[in-house]
Formats: C-alpha cells, structure tokens, sequence
C-alpha cells in the first residue's frame, strides 16, 4: 500500500487536530476527513440499541451493520459537514457528554476498530486528503507521505473544548470537561488494539500556548508547502 497523497494527523483529544486539517485541506485543496465521527456514530448507535456497552459482540454487530455517510454541510450552524447514520443526521447528536463518555470504550473493540480501519482505508485511497485521528499514521495508513502529531496539554485542551461547548449553548463545567480528557487520554493510550501514539516517522507539534495560525505554518512548512 503506498498512498502519495495521504496527510495523517493524529493526536489526543481536543488537541486542535480537526481545526488543523480543515485549514490544510483548504489550503491544499483535499478533502478533509475525521475519523473520529465514524467511532462517535457507532457509540451513538451502540447507546440507542444496545443495553450494555460491555457486550462487546453486540456492539461490533452495530458497527458492522451501520452506514455511516459523511456530506457536504447542508446547514449553516457551525457544522464543518454533515454525518448520517443510515441516512439520519446525527451530525450534533455524536457530540453530546454521553457519546463523549462511552467513545473511548467502543472505539477500544477490535470488531469495532477492524469494521472502521476498513471503511477509513477505502476512502482514504482516493488520495488527496488529510485524514484525522489517532491510529492513521500507525496503522490505518502507515505508508501516509506525511505523517503529523499534535500534541497539547490536558488542561489546554480542556480550556478549548470548554470554550466550543459554550459556543454551543451546553452547559457544562471546566473541571469536568478535564476529567473526561484525562480519561479518554488514559483509555485510548493504553487499549490493546491500535493506541493512541505518534509514529515513528511522525512530525511532532505541541501546540500548547500557540495560536492556531502558528500551528498552521508550522504544519505547513513540515509539509514543505509555501507559508503564505
Ligand atoms: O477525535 P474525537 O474526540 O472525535 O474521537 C472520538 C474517539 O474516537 C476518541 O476517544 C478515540 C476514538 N478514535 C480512535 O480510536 N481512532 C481514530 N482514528 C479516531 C478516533
């Protein structure tokens, strides 16, 4: 598998990695895809047919018989696309505190991984994109022509999340946001199947205390694309 015009970006949660690809993919002209919509539409999935998310069989059985769809955005409420679920939008539903909560477990499923890595690599061979996520520079696409890791603390990413889910109207609390962080963190880098790591051959940017605009031509410039 060699995939020339790949740009992997993998990083923690809310370490700015989406905001990132959006603009290089503008930049670039290439499609933008975030991996981690399709493990949040199988949670969400998963949460409206399944009792207990424990049942690990059950669960993959979701991911298996779901379509996940990704669309041009239809509706100008901060969405960067539209997700459908079986032709559902479900673009906001896959943001809420209870798929946040139960993302990390699911997307810890080897049925579950397996079923999304496959769909991921035969969209990903269209070329021409930055693809998001925590396992595409490892093991989705290890062959990527770049590969990038952003990285943040905790309490940065934290204090972003905060301010996006504001924006929203949700109300939810700073410390709490932190807790979930922290241990999404713990769970993604510690699973068996796929955890959350830089590749070898990856550029690592920490983006703590930098504006986006920095991160960008820094990426940019890994990249070796004109800055301006
Ligand atoms: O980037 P995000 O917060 O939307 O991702 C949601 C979850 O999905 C995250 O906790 C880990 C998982 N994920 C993954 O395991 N592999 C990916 N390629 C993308 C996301």
């Amino acid at each position: 598998m060699s995939i020339i015009n790949l740009i992997a970006i993998d990083g923690p949660a809310a370490s700015g990695k989406s905001t990132l690809a959006e603009l290089i993919a503008k930049k670039l002209n290439y499609f933008f895809f975030d991996t981690g919509v399709m493990y949040r539409a199988v949670t969400l999935a998963a949460l409206d047919n399944v009792t207990d998310l424990d049942n690990e069989s059950l669960v993959t059985e979701v991911a298996n018989r779901i379509q996940i769809d990704v669309q041009p955005a239809s509706k100008q409420d901060g969405r960067v696309m539209d997700i459908l679920v079986d032709g559902k939008d479900i673009t906001w539903q896959i943001r809420t505190p209870e798929v946040d909560h139960n993302v990390s477990k699911v997307s810890a499923y080897a049925g579950v991984r397996k079923a999304m890595t496959d769909q991921q690599r035969r969209i990903g061979e269209r070329g021409n994109m930055v693809m998001v996520g925590r396992d595409i520079g490892t093991v989705v696409f290890p062959d990527a022509k770049h590969k990038i890791y952003l990285e943040a603390s905790p309490e940065e990413r934290a204090r972003r999340r905060y301010v996006e889910v504001q924006k929203r109207g949700e109300s939810i609390s700073y410390e709490d946001i932190l807790t979930s962080i922290r241990k999404r963190d713990d769970l993604d880098s510690s699973r068996a199947v796929a955890p959350l790591k830089p590749a070898d051959d990856a550029y690592v940017i920490d983006s703590d205390g930098k504006t986006i605009d920095v991160v960008l031509q820094e990426a940019l410039q890994i990249l070796g694309k004109p800055v301006s």
